[in-house]
């Protein structure tokens, strides 16, 4: 389930995938075109009430945009570049890279041996290790 405000501004491509409870407030335009996935719990505004910011959001095909992430009003995200989770988007992203942060910052271009059936294939670290701090005796890895 995901909403829509201003539904006259929405241009829809096909086979996109919207998550659940994202909001698109299209009052100022958004396009969105093919494939392009968008995660669940995302804003994508074209008018900020909040700062007095409006303006149309285009989003090129094959771009992904992760959980939690929000896209203000004016941007344009290019084909298949990856927004990450969690970030805050308020000025272009080019095509074919990965940007994350708030603000949303380039970090680096998707390389073709990561593009596949699907799309992008990350580094699937389902064994990274993470940090913690133990009770002052040092550091353990879990
Ligand atoms: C941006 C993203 C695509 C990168 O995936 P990846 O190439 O496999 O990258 P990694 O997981 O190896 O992370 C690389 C580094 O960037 C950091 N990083 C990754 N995503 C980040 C984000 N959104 N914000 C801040 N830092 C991030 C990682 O912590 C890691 O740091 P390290 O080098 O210190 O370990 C992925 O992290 C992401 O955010 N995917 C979105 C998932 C999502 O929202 N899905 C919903 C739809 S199903």
């Amino acid at each position: 389930m995901w909403v829509v405000q201003g539904l006259d501004g929405l241009i829809l491509g096909r086979f996109t995938d919207i998550g659940a409870f994202t909001l698109i407030n299209a009052t100022n335009g958004v396009t969105i075109e093919d494939e392009v996935q968008i995660g669940p719990h995302c804003a994508i505004l074209s008018a900020s009430t909040i700062d007095n910011k409006w303006g149309p959001i285009h989003l090129k095909k094959k771009c992904c945009i992760g959980t939690h992430s929000t896209v203000m009003p004016n941007v344009t995200i290019g084909e298949n570049s990856i927004i990450g989770a969690y970030s805050f988007v308020n000025c272009d992203i080019p095509a074919n890279v990965i940007a994350y942060g708030i603000p949303a910052k380039v970090q680096h271009t998707i390389m073709p041996d990561k593009l596949g059936p699907g799309g992008y294939h990350g580094n699937n670290k389902g064994d990274k290790t993470g940090t913690i701090l133990d009770d002052g005796s040092g550091e353990r890895t879990v």
